[in-house]
């Protein structure tokens, strides 16, 4: 009885979510800021085109040491591994200085719109919450971070 049960509420929630995805037809010709004018390689925020000195800023990069310990270390490891959120090695690779800036300073809209943070999201199953970064603390997180790849 208690198998039956489970097995029914299942299949609605599939009929809802197939539901939901199936008929947005009408819906996709009057929005005009559909998926496809979100800007996921930049991401949401005011960071665009950061330019970054090929050499790694020391000075930077210990700053952002510190700010990692404080308030990130509870939660990313700086290996592949995922602790509450995903480890940090290769991250610099993965998206560009922008993103990373954007994500780390305007956290609750990159959650709520990006393709890239939804799905880490999926896989941690926990919001990052907004650090409430300065753009200096963020930019010294990112010389940081780019210290964690390999960047010399
Ligand atoms: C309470 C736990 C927590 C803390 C503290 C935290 N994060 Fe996160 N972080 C997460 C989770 C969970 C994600 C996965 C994305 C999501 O929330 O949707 C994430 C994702 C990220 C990502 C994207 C990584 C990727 O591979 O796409 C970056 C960059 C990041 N965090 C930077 C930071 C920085 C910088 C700090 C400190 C100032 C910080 N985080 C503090 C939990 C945390």
């Amino acid at each position: 009885m208690k198998k039956i049960l489970i097995l029914s509420v299942i299949s609605t929630f599939t009929t809802f979510i197939s539901s939901c995805g199936g008929n947005g037809t009408s819906q996709d010709v009057t929005l005009n800021s559909g998926p496809s004018s979100y800007d996921s390689k930049h991401g949401a925020g005011k960071f665009k085109d950061i330019l970054l000195d090929e050499k790694l800023n020391e000075t930077m990069a210990a700053a952002g040491n510190k700010s990692f310990v404080a308030k990130c270390a509870a939660c990313h490891k700086l290996t592949e591994e995922k602790l509450v959120g995903p480890g940090w090695k290769g991250v610099t690779t993965r998206q560009l200085p922008s993103w990373i800036m954007n994500f780390i300073t305007n956290t609750d809209e990159m959650i709520n719109k990006d393709p890239a943070a939804q799905a880490q999201l999926e896989i941690c199953l926990v919001r990052m919450p907004n650090q409430s970064l300065s753009d200096e603390e963020a930019r010294n997180l990112l010389e940081f971070m780019r210290r964690n790849d390999g960047v010399k």
